[in-house]
């Protein structure tokens, strides 16, 4: 799992400076300094000697087990289940981060991360249940590692901002996942490749299924950017949306940040990718058998880099242009400039769809999530 903690920061004083240094003897300096060299010397000494005398170790064969208290609390068990969950089920698209991941682990298991309101709602349901057990553990802190307490605390964080390190984008019934991308960009939307590039070489096919699996997975990525378009359409009639500066530095990141090659070549932007790089190196396929070559070329009427070169024009970099084409010239339309209507969530939702500013009058916006929740802006401003 990743580590929220950053290393802890030391403040170091000003510096210090005594106000009479030249009083101080010459022979008390000498006497300072000789005593401290003889006094390494003596340490460094006396470790030779005991290192001499230690039996060689053992090897390192666990880098951690459980405590009896964390066993039987049940707290062992609780903090596996979250791990397993968290990267098998509904994080898969971070599979790689996972402590001791196997390729094998990476191959069945990476997907993109599905940004369909269901799944979304998955995530939030399942993290609020397992943060719920977490509390409801009774352990006595003295008695663990830790290690353990530590990971108490992460994991009762990353449940509370529903299966995530940002607080932002991935609560289902706040209705933020509703909303463009930000000026920071930390939606999900903004990190696809970055997830895609730390595996690819694991997908490097040997055989025929193998070869489909790779198929498929571009594949996702079109339906994957098409559900976030649908998403922020649905965040629009929802009365979902950011004020205009915000919706246009959200653009922007995506824009200029994220998918830059994109922006400045159009689709052959795409083997600017390291993803992408590696796909078209001579090495990819090379494992792959003349029998395989030639059945994928009778199916599909290309041979396998002629194929793979396509789908990844049409699958995924062509998913990418349309997704920004719609925020850039439809969704931007939807995001009010008047600080009246709107001003940060306070406001949402807004009571009408909007368009160029004014307000639809026609279409109320729905002001509900689309299993019938009721959405308050303010009600989810949480400190
Ligand atoms: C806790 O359980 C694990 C796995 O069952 C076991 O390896 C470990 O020895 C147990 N810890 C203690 C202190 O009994
Ligand atoms: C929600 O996630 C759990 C755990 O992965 C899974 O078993 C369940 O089928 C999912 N439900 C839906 C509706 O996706
Ligand atoms: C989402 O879940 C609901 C109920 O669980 C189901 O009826 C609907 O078909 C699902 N939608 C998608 C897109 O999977
Ligand atoms: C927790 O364990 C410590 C050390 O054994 C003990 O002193 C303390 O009373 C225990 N606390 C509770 C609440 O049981
Ligand atoms: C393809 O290769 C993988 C890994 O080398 C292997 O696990 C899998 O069983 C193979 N599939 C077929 C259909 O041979
Ligand atoms: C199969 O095709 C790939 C890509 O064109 C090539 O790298 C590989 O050498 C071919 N395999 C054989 C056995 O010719
Ligand atoms: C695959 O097809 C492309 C275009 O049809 C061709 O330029 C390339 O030489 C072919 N590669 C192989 C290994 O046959
Ligand atoms: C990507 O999705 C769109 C919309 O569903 C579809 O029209 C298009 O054919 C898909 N692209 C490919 C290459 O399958």
């Amino acid at each position: 799992m990743e580590n929220g903690f950053s290393s802890s920061a030391v403040v170091i004083t000003p510096g210090y400076t005594s106000k009479e240094p030249k009083k101080t003897p010459r022979l008390v300096y000498l006497l300072i300094i000789g005593g401290s060299i003889f006094l390494c010397f003596l340490v460094v000494l006396i470790s030779f000697m005991l290192v001499g005398d230690r039996p060689p170790r053992m090897p390192y064969t666990s880098s951690y087990l459980a405590s009896t208290e964390s066993n039987r609390s049940g707290l062992a068990d609780v903090l596996r289940r979250v791990e397993r969950l968290y990267f098998y089920e509904l994080h898969p698209e971070k599979i790689y981060q996972m402590r001791r991941v196997t390729p094998e682990d990476i191959r069945m298991h990476f997907r993109p991360y599905d940004p369909s309101p269901n799944a979304t709602k998955n995530r939030t349901d399942e993290a609020m249940k397992l943060r719920q057990e977490v509390n409801a553990l009774k352990f006595n802190t003295t008695l663990l590692k830790l290690r353990e307490r530590k990971a108490v605390h992460v994991a009762s964080a990353i449940l509370g901002n529903n299966f995530g390190w940002a607080p932002y984008t991935q609560d289902y019934y706040s209705g933020d996942w509703l909303l463009g991308p930000d000026l920071f960009c930390w939606q999900p939307v903004c990190t696809v490749f970055t997830h895609l590039n730390q595996v690819f070489s694991h997908f490097k096919p040997h055989n025929m299924s193998q070869l489909v699996r790779l198929k498929e997975l571009f594949e996702d990525y079109n339906r994957t950017f098409e559900r976030y378009v649908e998403n922020w359409k649905l965040g629009a009639r929802t009365g979902y949306v950011r004020p205009h500066t915000a919706c246009q530095a959200g653009l922007h990141s995506l824009k200029y940040e994220m998918y830059r090659g994109m922006t400045l070549k159009d689709e052959s932007g795409i083997y600017d990718e390291p993803f992408a790089k590696m796909l078209l190196h001579s090495s990819y396929f090379e494992h792959l058998s003349k029998s395989v070559n030639d059945t994928w070329k009778e199916l599909s009427q290309q041979n396998v880099t002629e194929f793979f070169r396509q789908s990844l024009l049409q699958n995924v970099a062509r998913a990418v242009i349309e997704m920004m084409r719609y925020l850039e010239h439809e969704y931007l339309r939807h995001c009010p400039t008047d600080e009246n209507v709107i001003s940060g969530l306070g406001k949402l939702p807004l009571r009408f769809l909007y368009y160029n500013d004014s307000p639809d009058t026609g279409h109320l916006a729905f002001h509900q999530l689309p299993t019938g929740e009721e959405l308050s802006g303010p009600r989810h401003i949480r400190p």
